[in-house]
Parts: structure tokens; C-alpha cells; sequence
């Protein structure tokens, strides 16, 4: 059914979606700015600078572009500190193995992420060499919704997208996917995500889409 699957990274391989969280929570109670878990559900998917806007939306005050750059660098380097602390034991057993069971079927795979930190991140957690393809935030000029970073990632494994499969923990990652003519399957915040083809309750789920 498929020939290729092509990964969102943060809430996906890993739990960085966390550390966005806190680093951003951080930023913003800094601030003054309310921010909590929910409100960090909008952030899924989307960029660095999207993501701070979202989170000023709520400011009473008005920030100028310099301040907007240095804030969005505080939080990044935050994050970097807490992606520091990672290493390959943080990549759980059930995605390590559900991945190396996909790997044996010959399926492509692909990483799609919005993230300028993915190089990072993968090296972490050991899997910088894993795929077949890395698309992520350095390769693109739109992030999710728009479909350039999986449409990117299925072009530089050769595949049309109808024949490959998205996986999804953000409803702005769904929406691209199904706009680059893609089959999705959502899992996290975006599970009952009724644009997606398959709703996942656990990472190893992908095996029965696949087969
Ligand atoms: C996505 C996350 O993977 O990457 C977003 O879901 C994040 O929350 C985006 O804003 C950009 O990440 P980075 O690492 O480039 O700041
Ligand atoms: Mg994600």
C-alpha cells in the first residue's frame, strides 16, 4: 500500500515537544505572558518565529523585530540546553523497535520536521545516520500547514506522495500532509484529527497501516 513513510519528529520519534513547552513557558512567564500546556498545542508544526508570534498574541505589549529575534534566540538556546541532556536512551524501545521493523520491509524512510534543531536532535538520540532523508526546517521557506517539508522529503526519496505515508502529532502537521496529497497517520494532539487515514493510540500501530 505504501512505499515510503516520512516522520514528523518532535511528539513523534521523540518528546522534544516537551522541551519546546518549557522553554517557551519559560520565555513567556519571563514576560509576564500566560502560556500554558494548551495553548502549546498551537505551537505544534509550525516555526520558530510563528510560534512566538502566537505566544505574543496574548502579550499587552508590542515588541519590536530586534526584541521578537532576541527572544525567539532565548528560548532556542534554552532548548539547545535541554537537548544537551538527551542521549540514546532517550529514544524509547517502542519506536526504536517499530522502526527497524519498518526498515525491514524496505519501505523508504524519511524525517519531514519544521525544526532547524532536527540535525541536532537526531544525533542525540543516535539516530543521525537512520534515514533515508532528512527535510527539516533548514531546507524550507514555509513550514506546516504548507506542505513544502514533506513534499521536499518524498522528492529526496523518489517517491510520489500518494504512495507515501505522513506521521502526525500536530493538526497544522495533518493539514500539510493532506495538502501535499499525502495519507496521514495522526497519533498524540492530533489523533482524532478527522482528516487523517489511520488514528494511532501507540507508535507500533504503524506496523498494521503498513502491512
Ligand atoms: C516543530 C515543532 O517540529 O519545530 C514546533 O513542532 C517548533 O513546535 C518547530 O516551533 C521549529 O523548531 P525549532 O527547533 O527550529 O525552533
Ligand atoms: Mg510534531
Amino acid at each position: 500500500m505504501f512505499q515510503g513513510i516520512i516522520f514528523d519528529l518532535d511528539g513523534v520519534i521523540c518528546s522534544t515537544d516537551e522541551y519546546h513547552y518549557l522553554a517557551w513557558k519559560a520565555l513567556a512567564d519571563r514576560l509576564g505572558i500566560p502560556f500554558d500546556r494548551q495553548r502549546n498545542n498551537l505551537l505544534r508544526g509550525v516555526s520558530r518565529m510563528e510560534s512566538l508570534s502566537i505566544i505574543l498574541e496574548k502579550s499587552t505589549v508590542t515588541y519590536t523585530d530586534e526584541e521578537k529575534a532576541a527572544f525567539a534566540e532565548e528560548k532556542n538556546s534554552l532548548y539547545r540546553e535541554l537537548l544537551g541532556r538527551m542521549s540514546p536512551s532517550d529514544l524509547s524501545e517502542e519506536v526504536k523497535t517499530t522502526l527497524d521493523a519498518i526498515r525491514k520491509t524496505g519501505l523508504k524512510m524519511a524525517i519531514g520536521s519544521s525544526s532547524r534543531n532536527t540535525p541536532y536532535i537526531l544525533s542525540r538520540i543516535g539516530l543521525d545516520r537512520y534515514f533515508d532523508a532528512v527535510a527539516d526546517g533548514n531546507c524550507i521557506t514555509h513550514s506546516k500547514p504548507h506542505p513544502e517539508v514533506f513534499l521536499k522529503a518524498a522528492e529526496m526519496i523518489r517517491l510520489a506522495p500518494s504512495v507515501c505515508l505522513v506521521v502526525e502529532d500536530a493538526h497544522a502537521g495533518v493539514e500539510a500532509a493532506i495538502a501535499g496529497g499525502f495519507r496521514c497517520a495522526a497519533m498524540g494532539d492530533a489523533r482524532d484529527d478527522p482528516r487523517a487515514a489511520f488514528h494511532m493510540n501507540r507508535f507500533s500501530d504503524l506496523l498494521t497501516f503498513i502491512s
